[in-house]
Formats: structure tokens, sequence, C-alpha cells
């Protein structure tokens, strides 16, 4: 059976929508748009891995919502909806929980990261969490996944997941005439021109919705005072520009500060430095506000405009629910027929 090409991938409804998410996914959800068919999912049944208020978690899945209408995804083209209104996605992730073996789980590196030192208090949903994700991208037999280099070992679980589950079933796959490969193999897709945003006053850390500084990131609805002092303000050291790439690698805050002028402005490194290379920072910093304001400005304004009308966003979300569902049911009729249960 030959798959059709199609993307999914999804955003976490946990703590403010910042700069890291946009170049990091968003930006890319959009431009894929023009090559596949795209599902883009508010994974809200992955946020309550970890303690979510409830008032807040329904604030932060109308944000993502937002975000991703306010920067260009048309959602009656492709598809955009909350993970929870698909009940395919709890189905599959039981029978994937069935497949994947402990073993495989506990080779998560982000679990060990997130459970931190007291691993016996983290929740069962936070260790399987890896399941769920694989039931999402294979509920929808997607082809490709746009995600950041952090996903990428869950990735490699949900090709070993569908190789398994095709194996294991391999016999009841072929005498249900669904050829000898149920699920996909989905292609990760990393990188992109700012697949890592970093903080903006640590180069080595990620830019994070959890740091305690606000200055350390950009947020999707700052407005424009806000962005030009926290690009002010964003660390970086004496020296001028570099004139290449080779002379960014030992100074992460200015290789940070490049590469989201790149990311930004479309273009790459070497031609950002052409430009400000030899220059001194206060300068560059002035043209990075500009670029920043120019292009996150309309999309802030227009995620605070919709994020005013939640019928409007529940609507948006109910239908790409409905139009998901379609798409759910079918796979999880075969997967029932094929694991052998009675429907
Ligand atoms: N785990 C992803 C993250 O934290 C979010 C996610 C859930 C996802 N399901 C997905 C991404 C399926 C891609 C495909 O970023």
């Amino acid at each position: 059976m030959a798959f059709q090409q199609r993307v999914f991938s999804g955003v976490q409804p946990s703590g403010n929508l910042h700069l890291g998410n946009y170049l990091g996914a968003i930006k890319r959800f959009v431009e894929m748009q023009a090559d596949y068919d795209c599902l883009y999912c508010v994974v809200d049944m992955h946020a309550i891995t970890v303690w979510q208020d409830p008032v807040e978690l329904k604030r932060c899945i109308r944000e993502v919502t937002a975000a991703f209408l306010a920067a260009g995804i048309d959602p009656t083209k492709h598809i955009v909806f909350n993970q929870s209104q698909v009940s395919g996605h709890a189905e599959l992730a039981w029978v994937f929980n069935c497949v994947a073996r402990l073993g495989w789980l506990n080779r998560m590196t982000q679990f060990k990261e997130k459970a931190g030192k007291d691993r016996e208090n983290a929740s069962v949903g936070l260790y399987a969490y890896p399941n769920l994700m694989a039931a999402d991208i294979l509920l929808y037999r997607a082809t490709h996944v746009p995600v950041g280099e952090d996903q990428k070992q869950h990735l490699e679980l949900t090709r070993d997941i569908a190789q398994k589950f095709n194996n294991d079933f391999s016999p009841s796959i072929a005498e249900l005439g669904l050829g000898d490969a149920f699920f996909p193999q989905p292609e990760p897709l990393i990188g992109g021109p700012a697949a890592r945003v970093m903080s903006l006053r640590d180069g080595s850390k990620k830019m994070s919705k959890s740091d305690p500084s606000d200055n350390s990131r950009i947020n999707l609805t700052d407005d424009a005072d806000a962005i030009a002092s926290k690009v002010r303000k964003a660390k970086t050291d004496p020296e001028p520009l570099p004139s290449d790439v080779e002379g960014l690698k030992p100074r992460p805050e200015a290789e940070n500060l490049v590469g989201i002028y790149a990311a930004l402005a479309d273009t790459t490194k070497d031609k950002v430095l052409a430009d400000f290379g030899g220059g001194q920072f206060s300068t560059f910093k002035s043209a990075l506000v500009d670029l920043a304001v120019a292009r996150l400005g309309p999309i802030g304004s227009e995620m605070k405009r919709l994020v005013a009308d939640p019928g409007y966003i529940d609507g948006v979300l109910r239908d790409g629910a409905s139009r998901a569902r379609v798409l759910a049911d079918e796979t999880m009729g075969h997967v029932k027929d094929i694991v052998g249960f009675v429907r």
C-alpha cells in the first residue's frame, strides 16, 4: 500500500508560546501547508501528564489554536484540532501500550529529565507519553513529522512501534487484505533555520516557558515595547560581530541572535553576517528589533483578537476534530479488526 504524504505535528498547551515555539515549530507548520496535507494538533492529553490548572489549560488550548491561525495555518485546507476531542488517540495509545516494551520506554531521556529525581512520584501518563505521541502520528498514518531535536528519540520509538505492530500482526494484516505494512515509518523533519532558539540571557540554555526570567524569552503576545526591551537587554559579548559563521562557534549568544535574525528574515546566518559582520551589537540589535516587531507584531495582535472570541476558536477546533475523526475512525476500525476485537 502506498501511503499518502501526510504531515502530523503537535504543540502542548502548557504555558505561553514564545519565539522558540514559533521559529522551531509553527513557522515550519505554515510553510509545509504548500506541500502536504497537514494535521496540526493541540495536544491537551499530553499536557496533563504533568499537573495543569483546568482554567489555565482551557486558556492555553485556545491560545495555541490562535497562534496557529494568526501565523497563517489555514484550518479550512488543513486540519486544526485538539487531541482530546478525537477518542482514537486514547484508544490507539492503549493498543501501543501493549506493543511497546518497558525496556524501550526506560531508555527515553525526556522522561528521565522531566521526572527528575522523584521518579516514583511521576504520573504513569508521563512515562507512557511517547506511546500516546506514536498514536497521534500513526492514527493518521502520517508520513512526515516536523519536530524539534528533543523529539527525535520519540520519533524513533514511533517507528519501532509501527514496525513491531506490523510484524506482530502480519498474518492478520495480510488476511484482511491490508497489504504487508499497515503503519508507515514516519520521517522526522528536524532542523529548519532556527530549530533551536536559545535563552536571551544564556546562550547555552533553550528558550523556555519555564525560565523564571521573562527577559529570557520573547512571548508571541509581547508588544513592540516588550520586544525592543528584551532584545536590547539580550546578553552579548564585547566583541564586534564576526564576519562568518565560523566566528560564531565559540560565541553562543551572538550565534543565537544571528540565528533568530536569519530565521525571521528567511535568510541564512552567512547572509546576515555579510551585512552586519564587523559591526557593533548595538546596530545589529536595532535592526533585529525592527525585524522582530515587523514579523511578530501582526501575529501577536491577531492572536489577541482571536483569543477575545473563544466561540470562534472553539468552532474551528470542533470542525477540525470532526474532520480528523473521519480519518481516525477509519484507522481504528482496521486496528480493531487486525488485533481481533469484535465490533
Ligand atoms: N511531544 C511533542 C513536544 O513536546 C508534542 C507532540 C505530541 C507531538 N504528539 C506529537 C509532536 C506528535 C509531533 C507529533 O514537543
